[in-house]
């Protein structure tokens, strides 16, 4: 299993390109499952995610190909299995959002409970829901969601929750019903704006794509189109915090900074200096990051994919930091791991309690989700000496060549095989 290897201490300066979006490409490339014509996609992240989305998605009969400019294009012209097996689920969650397309393009699906996952219980029951709400006849057999449906009715759906995949999920189903879907209470993300876009490019007709609202219109079948897969702010907002660690100097273009704004503000308070251009953003730091509390909330508020590496900052933070994680239960995995770096953590429930200490320690940690594993690479950039990050599988599922990218910008930091 491979490891990285990282040799703290150096402060990050240069420039790198920022990927296009995992979380804007796996929908995207779903959406593909909704048309018999090729659906041509660029600027997508190679990632792990995304080698298990097209082996799904080959499974059923979708034609993948590969340009010479890596674009990718997705022909669902002879799809003819809409199956998705524990298998291929069971490593990717994100695997469910075949389940909207696959029912609203061929009337049946049968998809594979995606199950636990690190972070917590991650159900799927608002996914569920609301293709029912849609007229879809939907059991559990053996594991399996098996779902039915002639052809999809518009509905009107509030979810108790906002679910981002599952209002991706709705949204791409509810293109293809019968009559207007309503989704009260929508994720406003903009991965779910991007998804929207490309399927408007395939001619769908939605409105409010990016308010709490979204209304889908639904036409009897959608086109082919080319589409330009988001960058990642995720990966930005990684990038950024490990620059401001290091006390850096960055300049990370191919990004969006107007999509990162909670994450900048909170930045900018632990004292880095931003400056947003057009599509890149660029971060200065002097001197020692100071403390900052946060809470994880749907967008826009701070992201729960940030945490982690917030957490990381504030441990060798001045002051105290308190972090509350809203949105899934289980999600404080990478605390005990930096307390092994020799931060100073206390958890009570769904709130992290981080006293600044002036200097980590490098040491061998464990890597437990994609998030947990960018906090830990972040605090071995920081700590004294070596430290060694296990399981980095997490990290291929998410970013793209991240110790590549990292050496870029000077860190000591090589992938052990
Ligand atoms: C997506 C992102 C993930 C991010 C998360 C929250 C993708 C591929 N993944 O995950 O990176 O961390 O949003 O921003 O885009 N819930 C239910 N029932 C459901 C669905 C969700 O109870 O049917 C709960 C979840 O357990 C969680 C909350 O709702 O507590 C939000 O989860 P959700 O937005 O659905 O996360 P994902 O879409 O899985």
């Amino acid at each position: 299993m491979d490891k990285l290897l990282i040799q703290g201490g150096v402060p990050l300066k240069g420039e790198v390109r920022i990927s296009g979006a995992k979380n804007a490409a796996l929908p995207i490339m779903c959406a593909a499952l909704l048309s018999a014509a090729p659906l041509r996609l660029t600027n997508v992240p190679h990632l792990r995610d995304v080698t298990t989305l097209l082996n799904l998605l080959g499974g059923m009969g979708v034609a993948v190909s590969l340009d010479e400019k890596l674009g990718l294009e997705l022909d669902a012209g002879r799809l003819n299995s809409p199956f998705a097996p524990y298998d291929l689920v069971k490593t990717m969650r994100a695997s469910i959002l075949v389940l909207g397309p696959l029912l609203a393009r061929c009337g049946e699906a049968r998809v594979s409970l995606p199950g636990g996952c690190a972070i917590g219980q991650r159900p799927v029951d608002l996914h569920i829901k609301g293709l029912q709400a849609m007229g879809a006849d939907i059991h559990v057999e053996h594991g399996y969601i098996i779902a039915r449906a002639k052809r999809l009715k518009g509905a009107r759906i509030c979810s108790d929750l906002v679910t981002v995949t599952g209002t991706e999920n709705l949204m791409m189903a509810a293109c293809l019903a019968e009559g207007t879907t309503v989704i009260e209470n929508a994720a406003r993300e903009p991965e779910v704006v991007d998804l929207a876009a490309c399927l408007m490019a395939m001619g769908a007709n939605i409105e409010g794509a990016g308010s709490d609202m979204i209304s889908i219109h639904g036409v009897s079948a959608l086109s082919g189109a080319k589409h330009r897969i988001m960058p990642d702010r995720i990966e930005t907002g990684t990038f950024l915090v490990a620059a401001a660690a290091t006390g850096g100097a960055v300049r990370l273009r191919d990004t969006n900074p107007r999509i990162l704004e909670a994450v900048v503000d909170k930045l900018r308070e632990a004292g880095a200096q931003i400056t947003a251009e057009e599509d890149a953003i660029l971060l200065q730091m002097d001197g020692p990051p100071v403390s900052v509390n946060f809470r994880t909330a749907p967008y826009p508020a701070f992201p729960t994919d940030m945490q982690a590496q917030f957490m990381a900052l504030d441990c060798i933070a001045s002051g105290t930091a308190m972090l509350t994680e809203t949105i899934f239960e289980n999600r404080f995995m990478h605390a005990l791991e930096l307390q092994r770096l020799g931060a100073n953590i206390e958890i009570s429930g769904n709130t992290a309690v981080v006293k600044g200490v002036s200097r980590l320690d490098g040491a061998t940690v464990m890597a437990t989700d994609l998030r947990a594993s960018a906090s830990l690479v972040i605090a071995g950039l920081v700590a004294r000496g070596e430290t060694v990050v296990e399981r980095i599988y997490h990290l291929d599922r998410g970013y793209e060549c991240i110790e590549e990218k990292l050496s870029q910008l000077g860190a000591r930091i090589k992938r052990i095989h």
